[in-house]
């Protein structure tokens, strides 16, 4: 494989499943979010993401997704029943990404904003994660509330998350 700084970027990234309480600094979020803004679309305005940086409101909506997720299936009631499991690994940025459910393929178009998001906080020194664990927050009769505690717009779906921050030694 030929190598330069985008390669090694691509290549070099994995997902991290412990963070330190560390806050990601503003002008870098700024960036990831504008990266993943720059990913392909199908028209204007497919994704909306509410990005969420309160230690306690990502504490209840792990709290939500874990209380909706383990009504899916056996396994993942196992998973999420262990003794101090938390899905969003203690990430001090969760990002909801949610698509305009009238754009054709839209969970698509919000995945290539994730992977460019994921890709621009390696660049930036900053440990990812994709998840689709807090979406399950969205899953049950909570969502309404949810979707007005993160002014999440009529009409879109939540349908990826992404996790950034420092990665635990
Ligand atoms: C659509 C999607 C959903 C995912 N959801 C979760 C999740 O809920 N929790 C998790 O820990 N990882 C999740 N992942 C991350 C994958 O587990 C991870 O990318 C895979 O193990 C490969 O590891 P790497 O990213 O380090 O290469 C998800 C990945 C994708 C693409």
């Amino acid at each position: 494989m030929l190598v330069n700084e985008t390669l090694n970027v691509i290549m070099s990234r994995r997902s991290v499943r412990a963070y330190k309480p560390d806050p990601v600094p503003q002008n870098a979020l700024a960036s990831i979010l504008e990266a993943g803004g720059a990913a392909p679309y199908v028209v204007p305005k497919s994704r909306y993401c509410a990005v969420i940086q309160d230690k306690s409101q990502i504490e209840r909506l792990s709290k939500a997704a874990k209380e909706q997720g383990v009504k899916i299936s056996d396994s993942h009631r196992e998973l999420f029943s262990a003794p101090g499991f938390d899905g969003t690994y203690g990430a001090p940025v969760v990002i909801i990404v949610a698509g305009n459910e009238k754009t054709p393929q839209y969970e698509a178009v919000c995945g290539a904003s994730v992977q460019n998001m994921l890709l621009a906080a390696k660049s930036l020194g900053i440990a990812s994660c994709w998840v689709y664990f807090p979406i399950f927050a969205f899953h049950g009769a909570q969502e309404v509330l949810w979707r007005k505690e993160l002014r999440i717009p009529d009409g879109y779906r939540p349908c990826a998350a992404v996790l950034l921050g420092y990665a635990k030694e």
